[in-house]
C-alpha cells in the first residue's frame, strides 16, 4: 500500500469514529434529559393531614411547569383555585391561586421548593400569620380532581313539610366544639339538656355540625368517621331522652371543614339520614361554590328539599349559605324551614350585635314554618358578659330566631342556664303568630324594638348598644302603645306599675330591658 493510500484510510477511520462518538453522546444526552425532565414540578401533588378521626384533610396541587412558569390548580377543603401567577424556580417558587366565591374573588398563596421527591410547601391565611408548612408527595393523575358539574333541575315549589311552626330550639355542636365533637360528647350533652331544665323550656334538637362524615362505601353510602361509631345507635339514645337528633352536610363535594358533602348523592344521603333516625339537616353551601354560582343556589337547595320530603320522615331543613342571593325570598320555596341570614357569629359583642341589630329589614319574611336564622347562640361561651348574653337572648327572641344553644351544656353556671331558660323570653321567641320584631325607635346607641304577640300583646325591648349606661325617656304613644297597660319585666320577673304616658329608664351598657305589654 502506498503511503498516500495509508493516510486517506486513517483519515476516514478518524472521521467515522468522531461521528460515531458524537451520535452516541447526543443519544446519551437525549436519554438523560428524558429521564430528568426540565419541568420536575409538573404533576399531581397531594398533602394529606390526618384529622384524628380516620379522615384526612387534603390539599391537591395539580401543577404544570414550563420553564419558570407554573400553571394548574389547587384544591383544598372547600376551595378550588386556578393558579394565576408564579415566580421563582425549583429551589423556591411562589404560586398565587384565585377563585370566584359568589361575587368576590378569593386568593391563596403557596411558597414551595422541590426537596428530592417531595414538594415542601407553606401557606398562610393572612400575610401576618405564621405559615403552615406541608409536605406534598406525588399522587396519581386525576386523584382529587373536581367532579364535573351535574345539570340542575328546573325550579318548582317544594311542598311545605309542616315542621318548625315555631322557631327550632335546641343545641348545635359547632360554636363550642367545632371538629372536637364526637359520640360521647353528643350523648352527654343530650343527658344535660334532658335534665337541666332546658328540655322543659323547649330545647329539643341536638344538632351535630360538621366533621362527623367519613368516606363513602362501594355503593356510595355515606359513612360516619371514627368519632361516631354508630349514628343509628346515637339517634336511638337521643330519642330515648325525648330529644331529636340533627346532622349536617353540604350540596357541594366538600363541607366547609373539607369533609365529604352530599354532591351527587342527595337522595341517597337523605335516605341514609332517615334510616339513622335523623330529625334535622343543616345544609351548608361550602364546597358547592367550586362548581356553581350563587344564582344557582335555589336549584341545589331544592334537590335536597325534594329528597328529604321523599323520605317521608319529618326532617327540619335548615339552609346555610350565609344570607346570599336574598335567601329569605326563596328559602321557603325550596323547602327550607330556616335560612341563615349572615356569615358566622363569633362569641363577641361586635359580632353578635352587628348581626342581631341588622335583621330589621328581613322581618316580613319570617312566618310559621320558615324563619330567618341570624346564626346560633353564643350564650355561655365565655367571651361576653352576662349582660351581653341577656341582650343576645332577648334580641334573638325579638327576631323569632331559632334558639340553638352553642355552649357546653354540661358545665355552664346557673346564671347562664337561667339566661338560656328564661321562659318569659322564650315565650316571645316561640309566639305562635310568628311575626318577627322590628326596630321602632332609635336615638344614638339606644334602640327600641317591638314584636306583636298572639292575643294582641306586645314584647318591647329597650336596648343600649353603648358601653356606658344610658337613660332614655319615651312617650308610650310615640312607640305605638295607647292607653294604660300591664307591664311585665322579663329579666326581673316582676310586674311593673304603669308609669303614666311617659317612661324613663336606665339601661346598662350593652344591656336590655324587656317587657311584655298587654
Ligand atoms: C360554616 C357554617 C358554620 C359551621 C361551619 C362548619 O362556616 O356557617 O355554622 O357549620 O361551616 O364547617
Amino acid at each position: 500500500m502506498s503511503t498516500k493510500c495509508k493516510h486517506s484510510y486513517r483519515l476516514r477511520f478518524l472521521v467515522t469514529s468522531i461521528i460515531t462518538t458524537a451520535v452516541v453522546a447526543i443519544w446519551i444526552v437525549v436519554l438523560v434529559t428524558a429521564q430528568q425532565p426540565s419541568d420536575p414540578l409538573t404533576g399531581n401533588w397531594v398533602v394529606r393531614t390526618p384529622n384524628n378521626d380516620g379522615t384526612f384533610r387534603t390539599t391537591y396541587l395539580n401543577l404544570k411547569q414550563e420553564g419558570a412558569r407554573i400553571t394548574g390548580t389547587i384544591r383544598v377543603t372547600q376551595f378550588f383555585y386556578h393558579i394565576t401567577e408564579s415566580t421563582g424556580g425549583l429551589d423556591g417558587f411562589t404560586l398565587t391561586g384565585s377563585m370566584m366565591d359568589g361575587k368576590s374573588e378569593r386568593k391563596v398563596q403557596y411558597e414551595g421548593k422541590l426537596v428530592g421527591e417531595e414538594l415542601h410547601v407553606s401557606t398562610r391565611r393572612r400575610p401576618t400569620d405564621k405559615p403552615t408548612e406541608m409536605v406534598a408527595v406525588r399522587a396519581p393523575a386525576g386523584e382529587g380532581a373536581l367532579p364535573p358539574r351535574n345539570p340542575l333541575p328546573a325550579l318548582h315549589k317544594v311542598q311545605d313539610n309542616g315542621l318548625a311552626r315555631t322557631p327550632p330550639m335546641g343545641w348545635n355542636s359547632w360554636n363550642k366544639f367545632a371538629s372536637r365533637v364526637d359520640d360521647a360528647t353528643v350523648r352527654s350533652i343530650a343527658d344535660a339538656m334532658a335534665t337541666n331544665g332546658m328540655k322543659e323550656a323547649g330545647y329539643i334538637y341536638i344538632n351535630i355540625d360538621d366533621t362527623w362524615e367519613g368516606s363513602r362505601d362501594a355503593q356510595g353510602n355515606i359513612q360516619t368517621n371514627k368519632k361516631f361509631p354508630d349514628m343509628k345507635a346515637l339517634a336511638d339514645y337521643v330519642h330515648g331522652k325525648g330529644l331529636k337528633l340533627g346532622i349536617y352536610s353540604s350540596p357541594g363535594p366538600n363541607t366547609c371543614a373539607g369533609y365529604e358533602g352530599s354532591y351527587g348523592h342527595e337522595e341517597q344521603d337523605a335516605r341514609t339520614y332517615a334510616a339513622w333516625g335523623i330529625d334535622y339537616l343543616k345544609y351548608d353551601w361550602c364546597g358547592a361554590r367550586t362548581l356553581y354560582t350563587d344564582e344557582e343556589m335555589p336549584a341545589l337547595y331544592q334537590i335536597m328539599g325534594d329528597a328529604l320530603l321523599k323520605t317521608k320522615r319529618p326532617i327540619v331543613y335548615s339552609l346555610c349559605q350565609y344570607g346570599r342571593l336574598d335567601v329569605w325570598k326563596w328559602g321557603a320555596d325550596v323547602g327550607g324551614n330556616l335560612w341563615r341570614t349572615t356569615g358566622d357569629i363569633r362569641d363577641a359583642w361586635d359580632s353578635m350585635s352587628r348581626i342581631g341589630f341588622n335583621q330589621n329589614e328581613l322581618a316580613d319574611w319570617a312566618k310559621p314554618g320558615h324563619w330567618n336564622d341570624p346564626d346560633m347562640l353564643e350564650v355561655g361561651n365565655g367571651s361576653m358578659t352576662e349582660i351581653e348574653y341577656k341582650t343576645h337572648m332577648s334580641l334573638w327572641s325579638m327576631l323569632a330566631a331559632p334558639l340553638l344553644a352553642g355552649n357546653d351544656l354540661r358545665s355552664m353556671n346557673p346564671e347562664i342556664l337561667a339566661i338560656l331558660t328564661n321562659k318569659e323570653v322564650i315565650a316571645v321567641d316561640q309566639d305562635k303568630d310568628g311575626s318577627q320584631g322590628k326596630q321602632i325607635w332609635k336615638s344614638g346607641d339606644q334602640e327600641i324594638w317591638s314584636r306583636p304577640l298572639s292575643g294582641g300583646a306586645k314584647a318591647i325591648a329597650f336596648f343600649n348598644r353603648a358601653t356606658e349606661p344610658a337613660k332614655i325617656t319615651v312617650r308610650w304613644a310615640d312607640i305605638g302603645i295607647k292607653g294604660e297597660k300591664r307591664l311585665r319585666d322579663f329579666w326581673l320577673h316582676e310586674n311593673v306599675r304603669w308609669p303614666g304616658p311617659e317612661y324613663s329608664l336606665t339601661i346598662p351598657g350593652h344591656g336590655v330591658v324587656m317587657f311584655r305589654v298587654s
